[in-house]
């Protein structure tokens, strides 16, 4: 049987590398698959050995002979810079990397009939939750911040080329995911593994806040059939889906759960962020439309992760050497 091409942009990252993994454990009988990411986020050596890997900048990159050789059946769109909080330090970079980026690959789905686009957007794009209620897939959007304007930008022009050009589309908006092959070296995004770096590095954990916030947490081997099934089922076309963790942690409590699991003791409190104080979504209709099961406790998906982490080179910390805002940039960034 010959083999079809699927497109993972962001091969490098977490989604990205670990829907690799997935795919050419499950499915390499009927798909070889093919990644592209810059390596700004992400780490080569997560991606796997039988992807086909191009190092290619997404934002300004000419991606036609790439979408003209293997002519993709399925494109899971994951590249971003999802740095929520720094992104009003960095609005230029933000939009261009997540927006152009987006646009580039939509541009070459639709002149390539590619079979379904699957792109991950973001709790970002919500705001604050209405009446103080969970997140809807029907709640109208109001994102706070740059990186939820640039996603829900990007949701945007992905419906109107569905709309005008038929381009099939699955969106997913997932929240706080973690797991193995996470970026835990990035001071600015992934407050698990920014903690774990922490605790590695004998430094206080720091929570923004009162540590109030409320959060819901998505393991990453939980999504992988959810996401799989959101570029093959029928009735995943043209769906906006919520998808990862049902329970809601505040901050303290999550820092409380990593600190029992690794015996670590240190946090400290730090300057409130622009943040909203609730960000706990719906998940019905992940469920009837993905299948999703919420399988995996926080307890045991940290446990696993924290196993991970500690096995990990020691990387340099990284750190954003020339805000494009500095007005109000908080003190811990300066
Ligand atoms: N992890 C989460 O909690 C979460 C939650 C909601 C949404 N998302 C979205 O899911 C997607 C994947 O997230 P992730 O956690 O795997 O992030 P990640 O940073 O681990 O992976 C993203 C990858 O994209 C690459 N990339 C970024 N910009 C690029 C560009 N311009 N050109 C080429 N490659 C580029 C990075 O190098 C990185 O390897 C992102 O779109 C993110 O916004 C993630």
């Amino acid at each position: 049987m010959t083999k079809e091409y699927i497109l993972i942009t962001g091969v490098a990252g977490l989604l990205g590398s670990r829907m690799a993994d997935w795919i050419i454990e499950n499915k390499s009988d009927q798909f070889t698959v093919v990644g592209i990411d810059n390596l700004f986020g992400g780490y080569i050596e997560n991606v796997h050995p039988d992807v086909i890997f191009y190092r290619e900048e997404l934002a300004t990159a000419n991606l036609k002979q790439i979408f003209d050789k293997y002519n993709f059946k399925y494109v899971f769109h994951f590249a971003a810079y999802a740095a929520e909080g720094l992104s009003p330090f960095m609005r230029k970079f933000n939009y261009s990397n997540n927006i152009l980026s987006t646009v580039n690959i939509v541009n070459e789905c639709i002149m390539h009939d590619v079979k379904r686009f699957v792109y991950t957007s973001s709790m970002g794009v919500y705001g604050h939750p209405v009446n103080n209620n969970r997140f809807d897939e029907k709640d109208e959007c109001h994102p706070i911040d740059p990186y939820g304007v640039s996603k829900y930008a990007c949701e945007m022009d992905i419906q109107i080329a569905g709309e005008q050009h038929g381009l099939d589309w699955c969106i997913i908006r997932p929240h706080n995911v973690y797991g193995v092959k996470q970026n835990i070296w990035d001071k600015y995004r992934n407050v698990l593994g920014i903690w774990m770096v922490n605790i590695l590095k004998n430094e206080p954990m720091s929570i923004y806040g009162d540590g109030e916030q409320q959060r819901a947490f998505t393991e990453m081997s939980d999504i992988l059939v959810p996401l799989w099934n959101a570029a093959t089922f029928p009735s995943a076309s043209k769906q906006i889906i919520n998808l990862g963790g049902i329970n809601a942690y505040t901050i303290n409590e999550t820092a409380r759960t990593l600190c029992n699991i690794t015996g670590y003791d240190n946090i400290e409190y730090k300057e409130p962020r622009h943040e909203v104080k609730l960000a706990i979504p719906t998940y019905q209709k992940s469920i009837d439309i993905l299948g999703f099961e919420h399988k995996t406790n926080l307890k045991e998906g940290l446990k696993n992760m924290w196993e991970w982490a500690k096995k990990q080179p020691k990387r340099p910390q990284y750190k954003w050497d020339n805000y494009e805002i500095t007005k109000n940039i908080y003190s811990y960034w300066k």
